[in-house]
C-alpha cells in the first residue's frame, strides 16, 4: 500500500510518501526554527500560518521525490495530536480534502506512536515486544509496547520533557534555539565531569528534570568569577550527560523489570549523539538490543506518520471526517478516543 503521511503537530511542516509501511519513498520535512528563532520558542498562531504556507508546496514535493502522483496514493495518514490545536487542524483539513477528493481513505494517527513506529523505516527493524523509550520536545516517556495499538507507560516526566532541559538550558546559557542541537554539538568539545549535577528520581521509572534545570541556573547565577566563554563546552557536556545517564539508566531499568532485552528509542531528542553512544554501549553490557532509527527520523516528519497509517489502514480502519485533533492524546489508551 502506498500512503501520503501529513505531520504538521508542532513546528515543521512534512510530508512523506510510504510504501508496505517500511519502505521510504520520500520524507520531505520544511522547518519553522528561523521563523521562531527570535522568540526563542515557537509562537502557535505564527506555526498555523506558517503549515497553511507550506502544506500543499511540501505534499507537491514528497510526491515529486517519491515519483508518484496522487492518482498513487492509497491512502493518507494525518497526525491528530497531541500537538498544538491550530497547527494540526491544517494538516488535518488538507488530509480530509485530499481523501474526500480522491475518494481514499484517511486516518488520524498518535504523534507519539509515530515516533516510535519510526524504526520500521530503519533497516533493522524490533521485534515486538519492545521497550520505547519517546524522548521529544513534550515527551519524555517509558513504554512496553506490545504491538502497534498496545502500549503500557512505565514511566514519565514529572515536570520538564528531556528536550524541554536541553532547550531551556540553551536558552540561560544564551546559546540560542533550539537548545538541543546546540548543546549535542558543543558538548563534542567539552568535559562532561566538569560540573557534578544532580541525577534525579534514582529508583523509579519516572523522571524529572526541572531540579536539574534549577541546579543550572544556580550554578550560572553563583559562579565566582563569572562562568568564562571557554568552559561553556565542559558546562554543556556535564549538563548534558546528567540528562543522557538518567535516560539510559531509567529504560534499562524498565528492560530488565519486564524481561524485554529489546529498546527503541525514539523523538528529537534521540538524535542526540552522546545518548546514541551511550545507549549502545550501556544497552550491549547487558546484553540487550537497542535500536534507533536514523536522526532524521527521530525529530518530526511524516514517514512516521504513514507507518502508523499503514497499519490502520491494512486493519480496515478508516476515520470519518468529521474526526477533530486533539491537544492531549495518551498513547495508551489509543483504544479511548
Ligand atoms: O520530536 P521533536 O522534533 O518534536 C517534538 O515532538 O517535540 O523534538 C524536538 C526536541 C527539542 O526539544 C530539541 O531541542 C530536541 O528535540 N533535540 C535534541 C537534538 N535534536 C533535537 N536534543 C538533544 N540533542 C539533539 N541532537
Ligand atoms: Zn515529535
Amino acid at each position: 500500500m502506498v500512503v501520503l503521511g501529513i505531520e504538521s503537530s508542532c513546528d515543521e511542516t512534512a510530508a512523506a510518501v510510504v510504501s508496505d509501511g517500511t519502505v521510504l519513498l520520500s520524507n520531505v520535512i520544511a522547518s519553522q526554527i528561523d521563523v521562531h528563532r527570535k522568540y526563542g520558542g515557537v509562537v502557535p498562531e505564527i506555526a498555523s500560518r506558517k503549515h497553511i504556507e507550506a502544506i500543499l508546496p511540501v505534499i507537491a514535493e514528497a510526491l515529486d521525490d517519491a515519483k508518484v502522483s496522487l492518482a498513487d496514493i492509497e491512502g493518507i495518514a494525518v497526525t491528530r495530536g497531541p500537538g498544538l490545536i491550530g497547527s494540526l487542524l491544517i494538516g488535518l483539513s488538507v488530509a480530509k480534502s485530499i481523501a474526500f477528493a480522491r475518494k481514499i481513505p484517511f486516518v488520524g494517527v498518535n504523534h507519539i506512536e509515530g515516533h516510535i513506529s519510526a524504526i520500521f523505516l530503519a533497516e533493522r527493524k524490533p521485534e515486538f515486544p519492545f521497550i520505547a523509550l519517546v524522548v521529544s520536545g513534550g515527551h519524555t516517556n517509558i513504554y512496553l509496547a506490545k504491538g502497534f495499538d498496545n502500549f503500557v507507560l512505565m514511566g514519565q516526566t514529572r515536570d520538564d520533557a528531556a528536550g524541554e532541559a536541553f532547550d531551556k538550558a540553551a536558552k540561560m546559557l544564551d546559546l540560542g534555539y533550539p537548545g538541543g542541537v546546540v548543546i549535542d554539538r558543543m558538548a563534542q568539545a567539552g568535559n562532561p565531569g566538569y560540573v557534578k549535577f544532580p541525577k534525579a528520581m534514582r529508583g523509579s521509572l519516572d523522571f524529572s528534570f526541572s531540579g536539574l534545570k534549577t541546579a543550572l541556573l544556580y550554578y550560572i547565577k553563583k559562579r565566582e568569577p563569572p562562568i568564562r566563554e571557554d568552559e561553556v563546552p565542559h558546562i554543556v557536556a556535564s549538563y548534558q550527560d546528567a540528562i543522557v545517564e538518567v535516560l539510559v539508566e531509567k529504560t534499562l531499568n524498565a528492560a530488565k523489570e519486564s524481561s524485554v532485552p529489546r529498546i527503541v528509542v525514539s523523538g528529537g531528542v534521540a538524535s542526540n549523539t552522546r545518548l546514541r553512544e551511550k545507549f549502545y554501549e550501556e544497552a550491549g553490557k547487558e546484553g540487550m538490543e537497542v535500536f534507533l532509527p536514523p536522526p532524521v527520523l527521530c525529530t518530526d516528519n511524516a514517514a512516521m506518520i504513514a507507518v502508523v497509517g499503514d497499519n490502520l489502514l491494512r486493519n480496515g480502519e478508516r476515520h470519518s471526517y468529521d474526526m477533530n485533533a486533539v491537544s492531549r492524546w495518551p498513547l495508551e489508551s489509543l483504544e479511548n478516543l
